[in-house]
């Protein structure tokens, strides 16, 4: 709880009646932070921001804004902007009145509006839109727009709820780096709420990844990559293996495990004991295909399975009655490989997760056996 944060989390809860929306959310978010709010639909992410916001209550808890307490603080009163999908914009007004509207409310005249508005219509790369009205603009300016207004009055923060989300995908990436360069040119701090794991992982500095109200890491986007915290994570973030195993011998620096009879090596501490059921965890684009080198984990499989994608090949593994998905660069990939080869799969130790089994149950699978 320094003052130098933008925000402070402690413990927020927030229920509705029989349903938790958010479970005893801590952490502090700098200023200046680019801070994401990752998961699926319903896990908790907009009544986080929307508590934030002043606009739900937390039923335990408090929020602190730069150092002080705001649970009694209504939400215009509050120093931070939303800024939603929708845009929101006034269609009536041009897009200078749009901007000018939350400097009216706080009664800023308009000789001192004017600069202020120039000067967020060039941040987002507006300049000479002024005069223009919502509808003849795209929706990528119209985003612009909202955003450049969410600005004007300096906020010490801004919450953004999947704002790209109503965006088509080349559009989206090309906005992500809007904001992105945006946030770092106004140094404002970012709560941005979004579903979508690329997003999150190539814009924030921090990622908290949610499932069911719960934050299960809070961390940057390297460290949620390579290190999860949970299968959940594991598998939210990025492509993912996952296979069973058994417990051999650990010594609490790596472990040796079972897999389908073969030995397989993890370097990590793993706090399971011997004999334990485990969820083994190697990401894909991790596995090699008849390697050169020597690598710790080899197997011999069975391919079951070639897809090309066009930068790269999926080869799916078969190992007794599990798979293993390899994501090979289609410039490395042997040209001569055919379904029903016999191959060698190799993977590093240190590319092994290790989680208890159960926490299989919190897998997102979007592999066809899911469906
Ligand atoms: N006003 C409300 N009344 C009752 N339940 C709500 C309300 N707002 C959200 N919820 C529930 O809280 C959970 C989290 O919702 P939400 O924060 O909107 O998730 P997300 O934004 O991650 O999709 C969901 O189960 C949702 O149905
Ligand atoms: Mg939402």
């Amino acid at each position: 709880m320094k003052a130098d944060n933008a925000i402070d989390l402690v413990g927020v809860t927030k229920r509705f009646d029989e349903v938790t929306a958010v479970r005893e959310f801590s952490t502090e978010i700098k200023k200046g932070e680019f801070f994401s709010l990752l998961g699926p639909s319903g896990c908790g992410k907009t009544t986080t921001l929307r508590m934030i916001a002043g606009l739900e209550v937390p039923t335990e808890g408090s929020i602190l804004l730069e150092g002080s307490d705001v649970s009694s603080t209504p939400a215009h009163r509050r120093n931070v902007n939303t800024v939603f999908q929708d845009y929101a914009l006034f269609p009536h007004m041009s897009v200078w009145k749009n901007i000018y509207f939350p400097l009216k409310m706080k009664k800023i005249p308009r000789s001192e509006a004017g600069p202020r508005i120039e000067r967020v219509l060039r941040l987002v790369n507006m300049e000479g839109f002024a005069n223009r009205l919502p509808q003849q603009l795209s929706g990528g300016q119209r985003q612009r727009i909202a955003l450049a207004r969410s600005l004007v009055n300096e906020p010490a923060a801004l919450l953004l709820d999947e704002p790209l989300g109503a965006l088509d995908f080349k559009l989206r990436v090309a906005m992500q780096k809007v904001l992105k360069d945006i946030q770092r040119n106004v140094g404002i701090t970012f709560i941005y709420v979004t579903h979508d794991q690329t997003e999150a992982m190539t814009m924030s500095d921090r990622i908290a990844v949610m499932k069911d109200g719960l934050a299960h890491q809070i961390a940057s986007p390297d460290e949620i990559y390579n290190n999860p915290a949970t299968a959940f994570v594991a598998s939210f973030i990025g492509d993912m293996n996952f296979v069973h195993g058994t417990v051999l011998e650990n010594d609490g620096k790596s472990c040796l495990l079972d897999v389908e009879g073969r030995k397989v090596r993890a370097d990590r501490a793993v706090d399971l004991g011997k004999g334990a059921e485990a969820l083994v965890c190697i990401r894909t684009e991790r596995m090699q295909i008849n390697p050169q080198r020597s690598v710790e984990n080899r197997v011999s499989a069975e391919l079951s399975r070639i897809v090309y994608r066009g930068t790269d090949y999926e080869a799916t593994c078969r190992i007794g009655r599990s798979e293993l998905r390899a994501v090979v660069q289609a410039v490395g990939w042997p040209p001569e490989l055919r379904v029903g080869d016999t191959v060698e799969v190799a993977w590093s130790a240190g590319d092994v997760i290790v989680f208890p089994l159960e926490e299989e149950r919190d897998v997102i699978k979007y592999s066809a056996e899911a469906l």
